[in-house]
């Protein structure tokens, strides 16, 4: 089915794109249009660009430009068609549908989803099925009830090699399969000789218990499977998908969707560790927790946390890779301008165990006995020992230090500083000396990372064939801003083939042609055409470029033509110095 492009301008029409793009990143008014913080790269200092009037982005940094439908698809992973859809609904469209030609890309992407969400029914049918008495047994064990086995969807795949497989071979083709991650071609990665088994296809999921894991908006995007008999020998304790198209771990926060709301509602959100963690605390009624389970925390997690809230409680397994894995934590979130306090577990527990023993009121006693950054590092000092000497103390400090400089908010640091001052009677001035050194060093760091940018830039930069002259970015923003009888002189006047950079070409071309069939141009509507590659860096820099800014609708016959004589100059002193050779 396909949306008429009359219902697409409109919801674009009706969306402001600024707002959209806000609850992903902070976006205050420079100039002409919106700047922030790219949301699709890591950086510092803002470099991304929004125009709200043209309904379009582009990032000077990473180079990557769109229109609102593109940011939906880029940021949530989903299909254009998906994006329409959300779109539509918050701006309260009804949309109705056409038939669609085919788009090989879409289709892939709806037919991971549909099967993921296939074999998450049928693990779960497994499960309160006869074969999956036992697996049931041990959730009920571990305290889980059924309507909670119910809600997260729990399953089991059964031991036979490839189960799986033999009930879905009908209904999707093998390379299918195996592009979703849940079936294995054994023999792949081995020379055929070295294994008897070669192109033998297996289920990834034998015998485990099966939790499916959801994206953002609840859709199942991949697996994770634990053994249930602790002393399985070597067999990993959990086996998880692998990426694809529709699973990306550094973005995947396992629980978000059933959590988005009671996060955003107490403002505030819990952190653990474990498939199970979450699950038990959502049967005790804790509802804002998300898990980073199967990678530590990311920079992408830290991002996603902070649309709903900036308040995170940290509640890791007591375990040393738990309390590293906090550590790194405990960074990204401050870097990303969050404020981070820690609940400390005792030995042997984590929040599962924990909830079990003591129950919701325990539980929600312990959170108030919150430690702040300070308290958890200086109490992990404390622990071994090594608060007594003046050595420890500095290191203490520095080690704090060095997290305060992380933070971006300058009145954060300040009370944060005064804080170590009085508790370790340390004076103000020293410390706020050792912080500009750490800044200082920090700031050092930072220009080596513009100067990686710029030299990678300037070795692109040698052929044209890669970037756009300038003369062909003015005709492109010509095209956008002209008048009419601007537009008819480049379509009459130019040739096409004077232009030197293939994607300029396929830009020109097109705007070209769309005039030419008497349309008009509809400029966030290009990046429809043109999603990705050189095409949408070029559109998204002349469009948002503001070092020259073109009035709209104005005559610029005369820039055009002296554009072109350029043009005419370079390509006859082409000739002749070829000539000449
Ligand atoms: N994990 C993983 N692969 C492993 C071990 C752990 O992907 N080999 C991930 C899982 O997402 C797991 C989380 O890390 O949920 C925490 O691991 P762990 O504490 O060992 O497991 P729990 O989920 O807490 O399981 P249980 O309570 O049953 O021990
Ligand atoms: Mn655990």
């Amino acid at each position: 089915m396909k949306i008429p492009q009359n219902k697409i301008d409109e919801i674009a029409a009706s969306t402001d794109i600024v707002d959209v793009i806000s609850a992903y990143t902070p976006l205050r008014k420079a100039g002409r249009n919106f700047m922030g913080r790219c949301p699709f790269h890591e950086e510092r200092t803002p470099s991304f660009s929004v125009s709200q009037e043209k309904g379009v982005y582009h990032c000077f940094g990473c180079g990557k430009s769109g229109n609102v439908f593109t940011f939906m698809m880029d940021i949530d992973n989903v299909t254009f068609y998906d994006a329409v859809k959300t779109l539509a609904d918050k701006a309260n469209i009804k949309i109705d549908y056409e038939y669609e030609p085919y788009d090989p890309d879409r289709n892939k992407i709806e037919l991971l989803y549909e099967i993921n969400n296939r074999a998450g029914r049928y693990f779960h049918e497994n499960l309160m099925g006869r074969n999956g008495a036992y697996a049931k047994e041990y959730l009920h064990e571990r305290g889980l009830k059924e309507d909670i086995i119910k809600k997260f969807g729990l399953g089991y795949s059964l031991r036979e090699k490839d189960a799986l497989y033999k009930k879905f071979q009908n209904d999707f083709s093998t390379e299918e399969l195996i592009a979703s991650g849940l079936v294995l071609n054994i023999g792949a990665n081995l020379p055929a000789e070295a294994s008897a088994q070669a192109g033998e296809i297996r289920d990834r999921f034998r015998g485990r218990l099966m939790f499916p894991v959801f994206n953002e908006a609840g859709k199942v995007v991949a697996f994770g499977g634990r053994r249930m008999d602790d002393d399985s020998g070597d067999e990993a304790k959990y086996i998880n998908s692998p990426e694809t198209k529709i699973y990306n771990k550094s973005k995947t926060l396992y629980g978000l969707n059933f959590a988005k709301n009671k996060i955003k509602e107490s403002d505030y959100v819990i952190l653990v560790e474990g498939y199970m963690d979450l699950i038990s605390l959502f049967q005790n009624g804790v509802e804002n927790v998300v898990a980073s389970s199967g990678t530590s925390l990311t920079a992408l997690h830290s991002k996603i946390i902070s649309r709903y809230t900036k308040e995170v409680v940290i509640v890791y397994d007591s375990d040393l890779a738990g309390q590293n894995a906090s550590r790194r934590a405990i960074e990204l979130i401050i870097e990303n301008g969050m404020n981070v306090n820690i609940i400390p577990l005792p030995r042997g527990d984590d929040p599962d165990t924990y909830i079990k023993k003591h129950g919701t009121d325990g539980f929600r006693n312990l959170l108030n006995k919150k430690q702040s950054i300070i308290d958890y590092i200086g109490e992990s000092y404390i622990s071994r020992g090594m608060l007594e000497s003046p050595e420890d103390k500095t290191e203490f400090v520095r080690e704090i230090i060095g997290l305060i400089a992380k933070m971006r908010d300058e009145i954060k640091r300040d009370f944060y500083i005064k804080d170590i001052a009085e508790r370790f009677s340390i004076y103000e001035s020293i410390i706020r000396k050792e912080l500009d050194k750490t800044l200082k060093l920090k700031s050092k760091g930072l220009t080596r990372e513009i100067d990686d940018k710029l030299i990678s830039k300037a070795e692109k930069d040698t052929s044209f064939k890669e970037h756009p002259q300038t003369f062909e970015i003015s005709l492109i923003k010509m095209l956008f801003y002209g008048d009419d009888l601007t537009k008819d002189y480049i379509i009459n006047n130019l040739n096409i083939k004077d232009l030197n950079n293939p994607a300029s070409i396929k830009i020109i071309d097109f705007l070209i042609r769309t005039f030419s069939d008497n349309k008009k141009i509809n400029i966030a509507n290009l990046f429809n055409t043109f999603p990705e590659g050189l095409e949408n860096k070029i559109i998204g820099n002349a469009l948002l470029d503001e070092s020259s800014v073109l009035e709209e609708n104005r005559n610029y016959i005369n820039d055009v033509k002296s554009l072109l004589n350029q043009i005419n100059i370079t390509k006859s002193y082409k000739k002749l110095y070829i000539r000449n050779n």
